[in-house]
């Protein structure tokens, strides 16, 4: 096995600034490695993180979570295993899918989308993460919840602590404090609003939630309030920064970009491709529940594994050159690429397969026509080069671009 000397840390300021590089030398010779400051296993191999989040063999949990989450949220459905996480999943994915996503949630994002855009529609400029999309994920999520979207800023800070919290591999007690601040200040804002919305239950998803029943399960209190700010932190950070992410993909590559505004049936192409090239989620952790061979060597029984998802999902032995975009690959299947059935892993696979995938692509598809067609020639501000931020969920800093207003 390999140890980590050989490759950049992913605790690196240099990592941190380009892990596309380091993704590659482990992939083609540390595809295995102790990680010390971590107490890790790291796998970066198409074949390795796909066996493990598909486990077939029943070789891996998901009780990493217990530490890396539970301190803020709470226990949540990400922890759970076998019949308990099939019953927990079963209460919360009809909202995600289907008719409820189609009849309930749909006007919400296009209202949602609409608002932040007509903010700045006849400016001529604007900045595409902190105008749009840091703020339109979050806010279809509460509307959907049925909570107050005055409350954004709050939201927003809650979502990156939890963010945060989760992917401070480096054990950040600064990190560590602001987790443990947003757990007392969300259950203090959340629970008196899910027992008002018990005793005088509304439309809403939050409603929903507190009457849903699979087998005579019900969810309490705190599981609601835990799910709500796993709702926020998974549907918030992920969604804003694939919005971003397909965005400065498409103004990075304009035929490409002039292709998806001419043809708006690219653009759920466009997400898949951006959620191989640029994933949102870097990297997912489990814990081995037996000794595991992979490519490069043997993991012990109990210990913790991180699977990088950006660096399998470009894999030269899976994809044709991998480190380009490009919305017309071949090797990448559209209709499956939000379904477990996806031949790429930003959304995982199994049976934690991400719930919000579909919600993701509505609030993506609906997003990028709506900015499309208020935005006739976006391009990125004269002389800005995007950089992408973060090591654990990674996106576009800022997003700065230019276009002619439209007149009524
Ligand atoms: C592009 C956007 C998104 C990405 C890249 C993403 C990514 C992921 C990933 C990688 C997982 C698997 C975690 C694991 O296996 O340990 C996951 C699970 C999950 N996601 Fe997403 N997500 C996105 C959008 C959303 C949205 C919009 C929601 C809902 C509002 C959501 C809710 C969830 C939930 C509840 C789980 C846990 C599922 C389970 O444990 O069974 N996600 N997501």
């Amino acid at each position: 096995m390999s140890t980590a000397q050989q490759v950049p840390d992913i605790l690196s300021p240099e990592f941190a600034a380009d892990p596309y590089p380091a993704y590659r030398v482990m992939r083609e010779s540390a595809p295995l490695i102790w990680h010390e400051a971590t107490q890790s296993y790291i796998v970066s191999r198409y074949e390795d993180v796909e066996r493990v989040f598909k486990d077939k063999n029943n070789q891996f949990t998901t009780d990493n979570y217990d530490w890396q989450i539970e301190p803020v949220h709470g226990k949540t459905i990400l922890q759970l295993s076998g019949r308990e996480h099939a019953v927990r999943r079963a209460l919360v994915a009809p909202a995600f899918r289907g008719s409820d996503l189609q009849e309930k949630f749909l006007p919400f994002i296009e209202r949602n989308s609409r608002e932040l855009i007509d903010a700045f529609r006849h400016t001529g400029s604007a900045d595409l993460v902190t105008d749009y999309a840091t703020r339109f994920p979050v806010n279809v999520i509460a509307d959907m919840l049925g909570l107050d979207k005055a409350d954004h800023a709050r939201f927003h800070r809650w979502y990156t602590s939890v963010i945060a919290f989760l992917g401070n591999l480096s054990g950040d007690p600064e990190v560590a404090a602001a987790g443990e601040r947003t757990r007392s200040e969300f259950a203090e804002y959340m629970l008196p609003i899910i027992r008002q919305r018990r005793a005088d239950p509304g439309d809403d998803l939050l409603s929903t939630l507190c009457a849903a029943e699979v087998d005579g399960v019900s969810m309490s209190d705190e599981d609601i309030k835990a799910f709500c700010s796993l709702l926020l932190a998974a549907g918030g950070e992920t969604t804003d920064k694939a919005i971003a992410g397909i965005f400065a993909n498409l103004l990075l590559n304009p035929e490409q970009l002039a292709a998806v505004r001419e043809d708006r049936s690219l653009i759920p192409s466009a997400f898949a491709e951006t959620l191989r090239y640029t994933p949102p989620v870097h990297m997912i952790m489990r814990q081995s529940a037996t000794e595991v061979s992979l490519s490069g060597g043997t993991i012990p029984a109990g210990a913790t594994v991180t699977c990088l998802i950006g660096a399998a999902n470009r894999d030269e032995s899976r994809y044709r050159d991998p480190d380009r975009f490009d919305v017309f690959r071949e090797d990448l299947t559209t209709t499956t690429a939000f379904s477990a059935a996806a031949d790429h892993l930003a959304f995982a696979l199994g049976r934690h397969f991400c719930v919000g995938a579909l919600l993701a692509k509505a609030e993506v598809e609906i997003g990028v026509n709506q900015l499309l067609d208020a935005m006739p020639d976006v391009r990125l501000a004269d002389g800005f080069d995007p950089v992408e931020k973060g090591v654990f969920t990674r996106g576009p800093q800022s997003l700065p671009v230019r276009f002619t207003p439209l007149t009524d």
